[in-house]
């Protein structure tokens, strides 16, 4: 069976958010469209997504110098099995949505928090002699991300750090297909707002009967 993980990275919910509206038209067009899949939702501002602090090194370190999980202090034992059980959770589905806001050029940092804990040498990706190579070789991603201004193209295209990143985070990890679904320009011209909103549904919608 299809597994599909719909990652937000939003504190609000579609009434409130652009990202996460046009996210829901895709998610729930989705399953409409593929009853047989199985779809979670993973709401990265209500899990607990563990930073990689000290209690992540030193845990890591006494595994990597031949402890075992045993003798790890709790906060240890707490914050490397979750981080564990996050990047074993991403391998084991088959398509990703993420869904993000555009703040200060990029996204919340709880993205970065996840991508943090499911980068892992082994699991996404592994060291070979000619260098790092992508494990999710059979895998496929979406960005939904809402900017108030205009980054897909014109002068501030440069400034776009928050798609670019996970483009790149996506080639490392192998995976082959990745779009990105934009609502943008609705804060530079908000008399165009609610066009720009209905425009990007609609083209969520669309993409969810071939994604
Ligand atoms: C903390 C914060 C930072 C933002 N930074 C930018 C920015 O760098 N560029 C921009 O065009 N819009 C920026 N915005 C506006 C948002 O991109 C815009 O409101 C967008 O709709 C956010 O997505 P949402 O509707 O899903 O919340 C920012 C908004 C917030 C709250």
């Amino acid at each position: 069976m299809t597994k599909v993980l719909y990652i937000t990275a939003h504190p609000h919910d579609d009434t409130q958010s652009y990202s996460m509206a046009v996210g829901k038209a895709f998610i729930d067009t989705y399953k409409e469209k593929n009853t047989d899949h199985e779809v979670v939702h993973l709401d990265l501002y209500k899990e607990n997504i563990p930073q990689i602090d000290v209690d992540v090194f030193s845990g890591w370190g006494k595994l990597q110098s031949g402890k075992g999980f045993d003798e790890l202090s709790s906060e240890e034992k707490e914050k490397v099995a979750r981080l564990g059980e996050l990047v074993d959770q991403f391998v084991s589905f088959d398509k990703y949505i993420f869904v993000t806001p555009f703040w200060n050029f990029s996204f919340p940092p709880v993205m970065k928090a996840y991508i943090d804990a499911v980068s892992v040498a082994g699991k996404t990706f592994k060291y070979t002699a000619e260098g790092p190579v992508g494990l999710l070789t059979d895998k496929k991603a979406l960005h939904i991300q809402a900017r108030g201004g205009v980054y897909s193209e014109g002068p501030a295209a440069d400034f776009e750090m928050g798609h670019r990143y996970l483009s790149i985070i996506m080639q490392f990890y192998g995976v082959p297909s990745f779009e990105g679904l934009f609502v943008e320009g609705h804060a530079a011209m908000p008399e165009k707002a609610q066009e720009i909103k209905e425009n990007a549904i609609a083209r969520a919608k669309d993409l969810a009967h071939t994604f």
